[in-house]
């Protein structure tokens, strides 16, 4: 099992009385901010993003950490960000998570300056508040979090925890709505089949493929590695299993088994995250919301796949919508099911991601 670390908070010793005072005064603040600085950016980073583009920056002031996009990383299939935005809002949720772990309230201000759509969110540091259980599971998630596109492992998920996840997405302002087995579960398959075969002969989407995959010894932090990658199967999904993104493209790159097993353990549930609006701060929820309920469920190691291939194509994505009756705008698809391993993808160092 392969787990890249994050480097450890500064020791702030036990948080309380001194903590508040801390929290009350500027200096104290800014002390807070640039101790903490690559702990909190190396946390955030360990979110998700589209094909490991990590399109994201940050800087750290006195007063806040400010996250901004990197559209220079922006894939092809995303012309209007929508995923970046995604990527973004999750790396969002893993700062206000290391916040949290400092013993303090995050204050966060998103979109705030409307004349800098490149600005995404300011992260203060607020009143003291001891982390508590949950949040601390999930922090100890962070490395082990991952997205499984290999086997799953057998066992239903922990009672409550699909309740949890739930309420996670409604706590960021967006819904996770579960597909049910049968006739839902196989018109979804069937609509994310055909975007497949679509998404994965189309030259220019391949061509975008190629660039964010990385071969074995690939020395990249970012992209997605081979390590991470399932072989495609040659014919249907196997059972119960939404077509993953073709990132193999008939190289032979893919390492991990189980992906075109037909025999293989179905995951437990399939999901959907819809927002009600469809706008930037909507993307930034959406992203939130995933990265909370993501480590919710890795804190208890349950693991997901991600597919937003069908939902790159505008028409398909109101297809999906009106065909499952969902109440409102698809943003994720995601498929969760329990594992034992934990294989991390690499990350661009802290010292990379200033604006
Ligand atoms: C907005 C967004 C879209 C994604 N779309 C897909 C997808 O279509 N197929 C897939 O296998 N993974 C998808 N992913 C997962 C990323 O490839 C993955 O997060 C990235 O490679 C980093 O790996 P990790 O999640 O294991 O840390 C997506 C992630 C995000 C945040």
């Amino acid at each position: 099992m392969a787990l890249s670390p994050v480097p450890a908070p500064a020791d702030h010793g036990e948080m309380s009385e001194q903590a508040d005072s801390v929290a009350r005064s500027a200096a104290g603040q800014a002390g807070v901010l640039a101790t903490n600085a690559r702990y909190l950016i190396a946390t955030a980073a360990r979110a998700p993003s589209v094909h490991n583009s990590q399109p994201w920056r940050f800087r750290v002031s006195a007063q806040a950490v400010e996250l901004w996009s990197d559209p220079g990383r922006k894939v092809h299939n995303d012309p209007i960000g929508r995923e970046m935005l995604i990527s973004c809002g999750a790396a969002l949720f893993g700062l206000r998570l290391a916040v949290r772990s400092l013993g303090y309230q995050p204050v966060v201000e998103l979109l705030p300056d409307p004349a800098s759509l490149r600005l995404l969110a300011r992260v203060a540091i607020g009143g003291a508040m001891p982390v508590n259980p949950l949040e601390r599971q999930m922090l100890g998630a962070v490395p082990r979090r991952h997205t499984h596109r290999g086997a799953f492992a057998a066992g239903p998920l922990p009672t409550g925890l699909l309740a949890g996840l739930q309420n996670d997405a409604l706590a960021e302002g967006a819904e996770l709505a579960l597909v049910g087995d049968g006739l839902p579960f196989d018109r979804l398959a069937r609509i994310v089949a055909e975007a497949a075969r679509r998404g994965d002969t189309d030259p220019s989407a391949q061509a975008e493929v190629r660039k964010w995959t990385r071969v074995p010894s690939s020395p990249a932090r970012d992209g997605v590695p081979a390590t991470s990658l399932a072989a495609p199967p040659s014919g249907r999904a196997p059972r119960g299993r939404l077509r993953q993104r073709d990132f193999d493209l008939g190289r032979g790159l893919a390492r991990l088994p189980g992906g075109a097993d037909e025999n293989a353990v179905p995951p437990a549930a399939t999901a959907v995250l819809l927002t009600p609006g469809d706008r930037r701060a909507d993307w930034l929820h959406a992203g939130q919301a995933l990265q909370r309920l993501l480590l919710h469920a890795a804190s208890k190691w349950v693991f997901a796949s991600l597919h937003t291939q069908p939902l790159e194509d505008p028409v398909t994505r109101v297809l999906i919508r009106d065909t499952l009756t969902l109440p409102g705008h698809p943003q994720m698809l995601l498929q969760l099911g329990r594992a034992t391993s934990a294989a991390s993808t690499p990350r661009r160092p802290a010292s990379d991601l200033s604006p």
